[in-house]
């Protein structure tokens, strides 16, 4: 067999010499919900993962073979929130907050007027320059927003550009009231719900809102979600990020997918989260309050009581300008009470949940062959080593890439 190379993407490849291979299947490993084993190997095949076991059993006849050196594998990271179609940056704006000034999100219309400015082709570079930066730190899935058009054509635009890029696409119509409709917000919600939606629908999976004081109200956002779902988009829920608020609540009574933020959540919050934990997920965006110098959301709370836990990177030009989901980790485990390993489970398994796919975030006999070789001899590196680019290789659907 030849040396895998990044032209290979056909036949299969045999990856062996994996000191640490993180499997998120309990029966196949040890180390509880990661399935931990040690000096494995995985067969990728037709995009897919063929077999997985020991290296010492591995089948023979692969096309190529990989030896990763006794480092760690992983599944690929699976950033189930961002907002990566705008223009423009929010320089200034960051500027002045780590100066004292605090974050409101109102800096949203700064990068709407920016964003409805640009052309089709420099949005589109955005979003490929975003994607590319996410998979050279280990992203294989990405769910991309719209958000910052609030124009019929605005909003549908982004959302056939974000889906030449990924097909984790979100309406996200209800981010802030458009500038137009200062004075009207209710005339908004008909537009959101009504030209605006049929205009989206077609070119998105999921629909958003973001619920919150300043931006849409919980009646506002129940209109929004049930108007989404009656045109086939599953709900998720910008919920409880900048304050306390029907958010949660809503995305649990209406089965969303996925509770975004949660930084502040009352007791009742947590134990609907904990009660829901097989639907809607509660993902968790530090790079959120690391960006906005706020106070970071209590993973262990939410983890003790039970609830699925996803973290994600959030990547927009306001609160959160980063695609690292590796970064997120280590902010995670430093200042949420996570452990490196329901880090690493949260940003694998836990954003496949939050999107509601089987097929990617686990290494498993059928899964999407997409995989994360660590310059390190475990996951444990991501946050022991804030900050040092680890990510040394990925394979998206069985394709060397990085
Ligand atoms: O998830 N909270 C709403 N939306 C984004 C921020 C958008 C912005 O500031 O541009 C978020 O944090
Ligand atoms: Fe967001």
């Amino acid at each position: 067999p030849r040396p895998a190379d990044r032209a290979g993407d056909t036949g299969s490849t045999l990856v062996t010499g994996i000191g640490s291979l993180v499997t998120n299947d309990p029966e196949a490993g040890s180390g509880g919900p990661l399935g931990l084993l040690a000096d494995a190997a995985v067969v990728l095949e037709a995009g897919r993962i063929a077999w997985v076991g020991p290296a010492a059993a591995a089948p023979t006849g692969a096309d190529r073979v990989f030896d990763a050196a006794g480092r760690a594998v992983l599944p690929g990271f699976v950033d189930s929130h961002s907002h990566l179609v705008f223009a423009g940056d929010r320089t200034a704006e960051f500027n002045a907050r780590m100066s004292g000034t605090a974050y409101t999100a109102g800096g949203i219309r700064t990068t709407v007027a920016a964003t409805r400015a640009a052309t089709d082709q420099a949005l589109d570079a955005n979003v490929a320059r975003y994607v590319a930066e996410a998979l050279r730190q280990g992203t294989t899935v990405l769910e991309c927003k719209s958000g910052y058009g609030l124009t019929v054509e605005d909003e549908a635009r982004a959302l056939r550009i974000a889906g030449r890029h990924t097909d984790e696409t979100t309406y996200l119509g209800a981010h802030v009231v458009a500038p137009e409709y200062a004075d009207d917000p209710a005339g908004y919600v008909d537009l959101v719900t009504g030209p605006m939606l049929d205009a989206c629908a077609p070119h998105a999976r999921w629909v958003d809102v973001f619920c919150e004081r300043g931006a849409f109200d919980g009646d506002q956002a129940r209109a929004v979600l049930t108007a989404g779902a009656r045109r086939g988009l599953t709900p998720r829920v910008h919920a409880n990020q900048l304050t306390e608020g029907p958010g949660v609540r809503l995305a649990v009574e209406l089965g969303a997918a996925s509770a975004d933020h949660c930084t502040h959540l009352s007791d009742a919050d947590v134990a609907a989260l904990a009660d829901a934990a097989g639907t809607t997920v509660a993902t968790l965006l530090p790079g959120a309050e690391f960006s906005t110098r706020a106070a970071y959301p209590d993973a262990r709370r939410l983890l003790d009581a039970g609830a699925t836990v996803a973290l994600s990177t959030d990547c927009n030009p306001g609160s959160s300008f980063t695609t690292s989901v590796p970064f997120c980790i280590a902010v995670a485990v430093r200042e949420m009470g996570m452990t490196p390993d329901e880090a690493l489970w949260s940003a694998t398994a836990g954003g496949a949940a939050a999107l509601r796919r089987t097929d990617v975030g686990r290494v498993a006999v059928g899964a999407r062959a997409d995989l994360v070789l660590l310059d390190a001899p475990s996951h444990v590196h991501l946050a022991y080593r804030p900050g040092v680019p680890l990510v040394a290789g990925v394979w998206s659907a069985g394709r060397r890439v990085v």
